[in-house]
């Protein structure tokens, strides 16, 4: 069982970025962490990060392999109907993810165009949030699977 995981902008300056909001995890931990528990779950990840907007697209509508989504789709959370598109396009439950609690935040980002596409939403657990988010993924997956036998 495949489960891709998508990185949108700026997530590949984890680390880095704003510690304060998102922690000092760098994206290659978190990849690392999600390794490590998609293996004690016996999935196979297809991780990867993009700062375009149509790469994510693609990548979404390349994923009909794959049994489960989980995103963090950044920036573009709250601005791209294009990626809410792609999630609806795909017949693929999508966790969303956020490493920082975005109701919290500034006033733009209480806004996700993703979130009503989506299977569900992981928010607020900084890193965790990644491990939550692949862990909701495989079971909805798994159920999926036992549904269908
Ligand atoms: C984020 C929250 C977004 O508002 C922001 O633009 C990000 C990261 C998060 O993981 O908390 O880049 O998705």
């Amino acid at each position: 069982m495949k489960i891709l995981v998508i990185n949108g902008p700026n997530l590949n300056l984890l680390g880095t970025r704003e510690s304060d909001v998102y922690g000092t995890k760098t994206l290659d931990e978190i990849n690392e962490s999600l390794e490590k528990l998609a293996e004690e779950l016996g999935v196979e990840l297809d991780i990867r990060q993009s700062n375009h907007e149509g790469e994510i697209v693609d990548l979404i509508q390349k994923a009909k392999g794959c049994k489960a989504l989980v995103i963090n789709p950044a920036a573009y959370t709250h601005t791209s109907v294009a990626i809410r598109d792609a999630i609806a396009a795909v017949d693929i439950p999508a966790v969303e993810i956020h490493i920082s609690n975005i109701y919290k935040r500034e006033e733009f980002r209480h806004t996700s165009l993703i979130s009503p596409v989506a299977y569900g939403q992981i928010s607020g657990f900084g890193a965790e949030s990644y491990v939550l988010g692949l862990r909701a993924a495989v079971s909805i997956a798994k159920n999926a699977q036992k549904g269908a036998s």
